[in-house]
């Protein structure tokens, strides 16, 4: 990894909705992308998708992790479990999941881990309404807190971005990205996220930080003022 270049990152959540905007903005920005899925029947896709490589493993019952994120500089983790899945119990891939992936990580020397998390997760005052969604989802926002503090914990350059509402809208890069606690609300679109994923590991200003992001509506007054580089 270079100031202004990424060679290999690692996409974890690469068959999702923010994964795969991770793909279409890397394929031509880093030189080899590789896609993890738990189905080997999504390779076609993936790599039609702009993956230079597919892993398949499961990250709550792995094979190889070592070899999943071997001479990647940045994982980039956008795992998530389906709210509706959240009765069938934890371990999560948002915590457990997630939590494997970053000890692989660091025991293979990558440099940078960014983690998609969510608004709300983390002991932080939140907005109301991010409190009252989290009535719904309150066992995946636990598993997230506790992917996060492992990250924190871990020797890795990290970003943790915990989006508002996500939507498949366009990439706009309007976004307001603020501290933990600035009770940010509102919608961002997946393509908006995976900008900021892949620039975090060439950002100074995103260096081991946690970050709540958002689209719209803004928050200027709160905005922490971080100029996004995307690789190239
Ligand atoms: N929906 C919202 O409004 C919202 C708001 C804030 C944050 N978030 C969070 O943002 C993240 C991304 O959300 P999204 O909607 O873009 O993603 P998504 O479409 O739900 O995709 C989730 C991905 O997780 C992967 N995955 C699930 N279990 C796995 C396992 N055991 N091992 C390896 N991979 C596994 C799936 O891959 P395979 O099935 O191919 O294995 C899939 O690619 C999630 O953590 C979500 O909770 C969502």
């Amino acid at each position: 990894m270079h100031s202004e270049s990424l060679d290999t990152v690692l996409v974890a959540g690469a068959t999702g909705g923010t994964g795969r905007a991770v793909l279409r903005l890397a394929q031509s920005r880093v030189d080899t992308v590789r896609a993890l899925t738990r189905s080997p029947d999504a390779a076609p896709d993936l790599e039609a998708a702009g993956a230079d490589e597919v892993v398949v493993d499961d990250l709550l019952d792995p094979d190889d992790l070592s070899a999943v994120v071997a001479g990647t500089d940045a994982v980039l983790s956008a795992v998530g479990t389906s709210p509706v899945a959240i009765r069938s119990g934890p371990p999560f891939v948002d915590g457990a999941g997630n939590r494997a992936l970053v000890t692989a990580a660091a025991d293979a020397d990558v440099e940078s881990f960014v983690m998609e998390s969510a608004i709300g997760v983390g002991p932080e005052p939140a907005s109301p309404l991010a409190t009252a969604f989290d009535a719904f989802i309150g066992p995946l926002q636990k598993a997230k807190a506790s992917a996060e503090a492992s990250i924190r914990d871990a020797p890795l350059r990290h970003t943790i971005l915990r989006p508002g509402v996500l939507t498949n809208g366009s990439r706009t890069d309007v976004v307001t990205a603020a501290e933990p606690g600035a009770k940010l609300w509102g919608l961002i679109s997946r393509a908006d996220v995976a900008r900021l994923m892949l620039a975090a590991p060439l950002t100074p200003d995103a260096r081991d930080r946690t970050l709540e992001v958002v689209s719209t509506p803004q928050f200027d007054e709160r905005a922490a003022p971080i100029d996004w580089t995307l690789p190239r």
